[in-house]
């Protein structure tokens, strides 16, 4: 072998601090730091974060060429495993290479088109039992009222459970859940997991509550022993085809609580975030409504109805532009990679910030615009791939990237066709960008 030493240009990057690098930058306004980064510094821009060396690719071919083209050389990082061990395990979100791949083969049939279809009477079924607790002049916290109108939809869709009496805790257990695994994913240093600090005690018994929910389902149905042909019994009772193993308990738990969570949490931001939009800016809101109105003539909506009702599938695309539920993702390279005339080391994390390429001046036309003209079937057209990827791409896309749609479709029309919502006035909603991308404090809105 020659003896050639290759000198790693490094690309761009705000300079940290010695040891800690740009820690305290993500750990505060985490928005503002990445979207200067771009702006600064270009496709490729590295910074440190401890000992952890970040790639932010900022350009959309970039982001396809990691989730699309070669997703081999890339696996979920580390960090997001370590704090996601105890809470989600290995599910589907965590776990790569060969058990990722087995596992998707077994969870896939509960998402193909047919099934999904099956699930829509009941997300408007829900939602139309929601309505009856709603009444003009009600105040409401909207992200509130979506997290527990999805929580029971996913309960119900998936697990053929009500959580309706639990929804409560649950969901505070999750925003806590997900707070603290925030923490836990920026922060290097793990002995700090360990140690029995009120924040790491909070995480613990919001995690118990979570898992006795997951447990109470999977307890319910193997002592019934049916199968009812939904998403928890495909868990229980699947075999993989191809090696004819069938799940542990803990796969069947890990993959259980990763659905759970992501199956709601990521839709109802989505939805609180589009009544925030829509209240707003009332033309948009008037025309989805003369459309809503249009398409049901006072029927509660069905999936035959989504048809056509374009628009309507056009502001919930635009609103996930603006606020991204997933804001972020990253992976860390399995070998050295070539990107960007730049050699990214085995071992480092690249970093997609979908927030930051959904809000890219050089991707869209007045990108802090509230716009769902973007996304008519002629313009959506035009729009570079990978500079819109909400529920990211490639073999890991999100499995419930329709599940998800149809969800909002048909409880936006279930909703507007009775009701609109307004902001109470006075109030300043800010972002908080944790593992989804959160409103914070909740937005307060009035039923009209
Ligand atoms: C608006 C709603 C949603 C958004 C924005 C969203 C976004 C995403 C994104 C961006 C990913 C890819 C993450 C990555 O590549 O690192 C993902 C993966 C995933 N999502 Fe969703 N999601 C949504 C709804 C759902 C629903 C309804 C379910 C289940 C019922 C779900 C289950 C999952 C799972 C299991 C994965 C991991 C897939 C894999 O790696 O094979 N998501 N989601």
């Amino acid at each position: 072998m020659d003896k050639v030493t290759s000198i790693h240009k490094l690309p761009p990057g705000p300079r940290g601090l010695p040891f800690l690098g740009n820690i305290r930058e993500l750990q505060g306004d985490r928005i503002k730091f990445l979207t200067r980064n771009r702006d600064e510094y270009g496709d490729v821009v590295f910074f440190r974060l401890g000992p952890r060396r970040i790639y932010q690719l900022n350009n959309p071919e970039h982001v396809q060429y990691v989730l699309v083209k070669h997703p081999e050389q890339f696996y979920k990082s580390p960090a997001l495993k370590r704090a996601a061990q105890d809470s989600l395990g290995q599910g589907l979100l965590t776990s790569d290479g060969d058990l990722h791949k087995r596992q998707r083969r077994l969870v896939q049939p509960a998402f193909h088109h047919k099934r999904i279809a099956a699930y829509a009477d009941t997300m408007v079924e829900y939602t139309d039992d929601m309505l009856k607790g709603w009444a003009a002049g009600k105040q409401i916290g909207i992200l509130n009222e979506m997290m527990h109108l999805t929580m029971r939809i996913v309960g119900k869709t998936l697990f053929d459970t009500d959580v309706y009496d639990d929804a409560d805790s649950i969901g505070k257990a999750i925003s806590v859940g997900i707070e603290a695994t925030t923490d836990r994913v920026s922060r290097p240093l793990q002995v700090l997991d360990k140690l029995p600090t009120a924040k790491n005690r909070q995480r613990k018994q919001a995690l118990n509550t979570i898992e006795q929910t997951i447990a109470r389902f999977i307890a319910e149905r193997r002592a019934s022993g049916e199968d009812k042909g939904d998403l928890l019994s495909m868990l229980l009772m699947s075999v993989d085809e191809q090696d004819g193993g069938q799940m542990t308990n803990k796969q069947v738990r890990d993959e259980a609580i990763t659905l759970f969570v992501a199956g709601h949490e990521t839709t109802a931001n989505a939805l609180a975030w589009t009544f925030y939009l829509l209240a707003q800016h009332p033309e948009i809101e008037q025309r989805l409504v003369a459309e809503i109105n249009q398409a049901l003539e006072g029927r509660l909506p069905t999936m035959v109805d989504l048809a056509r009702m374009p628009y309507l599938e056009m502001v919930i695309k635009e609103s996930m532009r603006l606020y991204p539920p997933a804001w972020m993702t990253s992976r860390e390279a399995q070998e050295d990679i070539q990107l960007g005339g730049y050699t990214i080391p085995k071992g480092s994390v690249v970093m997609m910030v979908i927030y930051v390429l959904h809000h890219d001046p050089k991707l869209w036309i007045e990108p802090e615009r509230f716009m769902p003209e973007r996304f008519s079937p002629e313009n959506e057209a035009n729009i570079p791939k990978y500079a819109y990827f909400p529920f990211g791409g490639g073999p890991r896309v999100c499995i419930g990237n329709q599940f998800a749609m149809m969800e909002a479709q048909l409880v936006l029309a279930t909703i507007l066709q009775r009701y609109r919502v307004e902001l109470v006035a006075g109030q300043a909603v800010k972002m908080q960008p944790l593992i989804t991308l959160r409103p914070k404090p909740d937005i307060q809105m009035r039923i009209k």
